[in-house]
């Protein structure tokens, strides 16, 4: 047997990731950033080949990792976690820096950041785990606390699309199947919708200080489609 919830055992961190040049770039949020070496620091990034972020750290060869904050808003989370750059220019309007090889650096909701040359990329099949040399590094902000995504999930009520490797084809849990037809909600301020479906929740089991995970709207402002 197959118990989903282990997984959400394992610990991580929640990062934009971003790469391109100055000309044009693109980042998503990622759960899987981890440093593999020490000397010389390497760190591992896995990335959705579907994901528009995706050919750019391929073209390039360079990315940029950077550490959100505890209170990193549904408007950032949204921006990078659940929309496409394929969609819209979502580095417009950010505060951003460029690194020594030209990649941008998201600086909203960031406390640190990591800027990397790929020197490996591994093809693990849905996704293209890139491994990256450190160029440089910088502390934003000591203040303040990472995110995690054990707090994201359980304080912030988020969730996590399809393209995420942690996302889990909850059409697999019994007790989801078991209770009844699924449902979409839509919010009435963005247009997002809540696939309960996709979710692997059902939208009533949300708390009620959940807010749309694109543009922040409450609850209460989803109608059932
Ligand atoms: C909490 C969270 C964690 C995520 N982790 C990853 C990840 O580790 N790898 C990945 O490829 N996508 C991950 N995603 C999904 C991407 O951020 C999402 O598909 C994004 O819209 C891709 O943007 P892009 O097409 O502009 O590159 C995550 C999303 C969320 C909300």
């Amino acid at each position: 047997m197959v118990d989903f919830e282990a997984f959400f055992k394992i610990t991580y961190g929640l990062f934009i990731v971003s790469s391109g040049d100055k000309t044009k770039g693109n980042g998503f949020i990622s759960n899987t950033v981890f440093q593999v070496t020490a000397d010389p620091p390497r760190f591992a990034v896995c990335c959705n080949k579907n994901n528009f972020t995706a050919g750019f750290i391929t073209r390039t060869g360079v990315f940029s990792i950077s550490i959100l904050e505890q209170d990193t808003s549904s408007e950032i989370m949204g921006r990078f976690g659940f929309r496409s750059g394929r969609d819209f220019d979502k580095l417009e309007g950010m505060s951003l820096k460029y690194g020594e090889t030209g990649v941008p650096i998201v600086l909203n909701a960031s406390i640190a950041y990591l800027e990397c040359t790929v020197i490996q990329t591994i093809d693990t099949g849905t996704h293209l785990m890139f491994i990256g040399e450190l160029v440089q590094s910088a502390v934003l902000d000591n203040s303040k606390e990472p995110l995690t995504y054990l707090y994201y999930r359980q304080v912030k009520k988020g969730s996590a699309p399809k393209n995420a490797p942690t996302y889990i084809d909850k059409s697999k849990l019994e007790a989801l199947k078991s209770s009844g037809p699924l449902k979409r909600y839509k919010c009435t301020a963005c247009g997002y919708i809540f696939d309960e479906e996709k979710e692997g929740i059902k939208f009533s089991d949300l708390h009620d200080s959940w807010t749309c995970p694109v543009c922040g709207s409450e609850k209460s402002d989803f109608i059932e489609v």
